[in-house]
């Protein structure tokens, strides 16, 4: 019988449904560690870009996963011992993270690393595949959604405020088509788990999102205690 664990509760969701601002909440509400699976996949491109690899060319590709390192810790995403946190977040690198997260071979780079650091539970873990392919066995499942407008309007939010100069049709373009990307590839598409709440967020404020997903987890959490 396994051993009583906090849950691992794990949170999918197309870009942009507001995974990683209640992610961040309510780990911090948990006292939770915070997983961001996105991140490690972001600083992967970051470095496949910057050397220069060819994501179309599957060799030069392996050859420089096996020479990279990314790990997660405190919230902060490293690359070679590099903190990357900041500078994954273009709309550059996100691009290039949804074509190189197709891929097997930067699946299995990093899904290991995600499974083994959820493990212990006391974990919020949030990605595309957190709940179906990383942690099946997550106590709690959330599957977060927005209307494809309001999610392109937050991104746009985001990037402008970044200092970003793109036009809002131009970034509802970018989410369109990167859900797309995610939601058809072949390895670990984004769907939604059987067992995962949905929760639609486009007319909830965020402090609505988390509250009622920590309704959800207390729920849980004392039937599985
Ligand atoms: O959540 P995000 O915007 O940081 O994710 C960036 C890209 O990484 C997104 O296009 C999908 C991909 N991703 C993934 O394939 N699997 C995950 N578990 C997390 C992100």
């Amino acid at each position: 019988m396994r051993a009583e664990r906090e849950p691992v509760v794990a949170i999918d969701g197309p870009a942009g449904a507001g995974k990683g601002t209640v992610a961040r909440l309510l780990a911090e509400r948990l006292g939770y560690r915070l997983l961001d699976t996105g991140a490690m996949y972001r600083a992967i491109a970051l470095s496949v870009m910057r050397a220069g690899v060819d994501p179309d060319d599957a060799q030069a590709l392996a050859r420089h996963l096996d020479r990279i390192d990314v790990s997660l810790d405190d919230g902060r995403v490293r690359l070679n011992g590099e903190d990357v946190s900041g500078v994954i977040r273009t709309q550059e690198v996100g691009q290039l993270t949804s074509t190189l997260s197709m891929q097997s071979i930067v699946r299995d780079k990093v899904t290991p690393f995600q499974r083994r650091a959820a493990s212990p539970g006391g974990v919020v873990i949030e990605g595309r595949d957190t709940g179906t392919v990383v942690c099946p066995d997550a106590e709690v499942k959330f599957y977060l959604t927005a209307s494809l407008d309001t999610r392109a309007r937050r991104r746009y939010l985001e990037v402008t405020a970044q200092g970003a100069s793109v036009s809002y049709d131009q970034v509802r373009l970018e989410v369109a088509a990167r859900d797309a990307q995610d939601a058809n590839r072949a390895v670990a598409p984004l769907r939604r788990a059987d067992d995962a709440v949905e929760v639609d967020t486009t007319r909830l404020s965020v402090d609505e999102v988390v509250e009622r997903m920590l309704q959800i987890v207390g729920e849980r959490r004392c039937c599985t205690r």
